[in-house]
């Protein structure tokens, strides 16, 4: 009688507690030990995100694109069928993160690891990434590093450094000289905070004073008002997507900060397309910059959207996360076909180095050097549109890398 293999290997009952050098041996021992996963098996992809708790909207998203993928384009590529695994980090948790790739890659034997909603989660998995030479493949995690952290990671969203640069020279060029900025104090927004100061001040722009508020939970009031008191032309923000906008621009609308002639300049993070209507009128003439709109006007983007709503039906609403899931896919099926469906991790890397997408937001390329995503930023406001807010793009800065790479 076959036994499982939870039987033939009583280390992958707790997983949880191996690491490092642990790790590897239980890999080495899951490559000798004969494979649950037979030949005619089809190909594994590990979803890890946040799929409960603060960050939940990350993870919906991202799985609601990848549905969208699978719905539009079915389930098989290559030869073989796609198979995805979702795992919840209930996060911001790296250690649990770390904890399911490495039931993916041992117990489960994925071929890619993929999802990552949040830089911490991503940062804690990308030792496993090339410990087991996995392709590993960002669908949100935005912090500049990510990518640098194994010769295994490839990302489809952007980077935070990416979309606050166009933003910061956009500003210094239409008459903003005096900001003040409020981030969210972890990775991404401290990458946002640096790359706004040191762009802006290269444009001849002032930084008043800066701030970062807690990744969870903030209370913006007493932050909002501090950036009130300091009299800026403008604000600029960046906070990860999701409900904590909805909060941010409560408390700027009960400070005042409009009335005191205070505009808002942010990463398309703070106003993402599925929390606009929640934002309500406060959100109004903000100018954003980002990578994605559910209102770009593009036949891919049309797809898309009617994809995401026949997969996902009508009570979600797509957001940026949402098209990383379904990029992010595209990319794995195109590494599926190149390879006739028998995955190399080294072989996966060099197709994914120097790929092009025809993404719903416009054309994307995954830069051989680097893997990181080379695309159009777009410079937004939120406007009404049939009755409703929307992100309307106005400018943009086509073909756009992360300014540090
Ligand atoms: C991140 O943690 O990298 C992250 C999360 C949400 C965002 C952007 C970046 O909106």
């Amino acid at each position: 009688m076959r036994r499982r293999l939870v039987d033939r290997c009583p280390w992958l009952r707790a997983p949880h507690r191996l690491a490092g050098r642990a790790f590897a041996m239980a890999l080495a021992v899951a490559l000798i030990v004969t494979s649950c996963k037979k030949p005619q098996d089809g190909i594994r992809v590990g979803l890890i995100g946040p799929f409960s708790g603060p960050f939940s909207t990350l993870g919906g998203e991202m799985e609601a694109g990848v549905k969208a993928y699978l719905k539009q384009h079915g389930d098989a590529a290559g030869g073989k069928r796609i198979e995805v695994l979702v795992r919840d980090t209930t996060g911001p948790s790296p250690e649990i993160a770390k904890r399911l790739a490495q039931e993916l890659v041992v117990r489960d034997k994925v071929d890619f690891l993929a999802g990552f909603g949040l830089t911490p989660e991503a940062l804690a998995v990308a030792p496993i990434a090339t410990e087991a030479k996995k392709p590993m493949i960002v669908m949100n995690a935005a912090a500049s590093t990510v990518t640098t952290k194994s010769p295994y990671i490839a990302r489809v969203s952007f980077t935070l450094p990416q979309v606050t640069a166009p933003l910061a020279i956009w500003a210094a060029r239409h008459g903003v000289n005096a900001v003040y900025t409020l981030v969210s104090d972890y990775g991404p927004g401290i990458d946002a905070e640096s790359q706004f100061k040191k762009t802006f001040a290269a444009e001849g722009g002032r930084i008043l004073d800066s701030v970062r508020v807690p990744l969870q939970n903030p209370d913006f009031a007493p932050y909002i008002q501090r950036v009130k008191d300091a009299h800026p032309e403008a604000v600029f923000a960046f906070l990860p997507a999701g409900e904590q906008g909805v909060a941010f621009f409560k408390a700027f609308q009960e400070r005042g900060l409009a009335q005191a002639g205070i505009k808002l300049l942010a990463t398309g993070d703070v106003t993402e397309d599925q929390q606009l209507d929640a934002l309500g009128p406060a959100a109004l003439g903000a100018v954003t910059t980002h990578h994605y709109s559910v209102a770009h006007d593009s036949p891919e983007n049309k797809g898309f959207l009617a994809a995401f709503r026949d997969a996902n039906g009508d009570r979600m609403r797509p957001n940026f996360v949402a098209v990383g899931g379904y990029d992010g896919m595209a990319a794995i099926f195109a590494v599926c076909e190149k390879l006739g469906g028998v995955i190399d991790g080294d072989r996966a890397m060099a197709v994914l180095a120097g790929m092009s997408i025809q993404s719903p937001r416009g054309p994307i390329v995954i830069d051989r050097d680097t893997r990181d995503v080379v695309q159009t930023v777009y410079v937004r406001r939120v406007e009404t549109e049939g009755g409703k807010l929307a992100n309307v793009e106005f400018e943009q800065f086509p073909a756009f890398r992360d300014p540090g790479k």
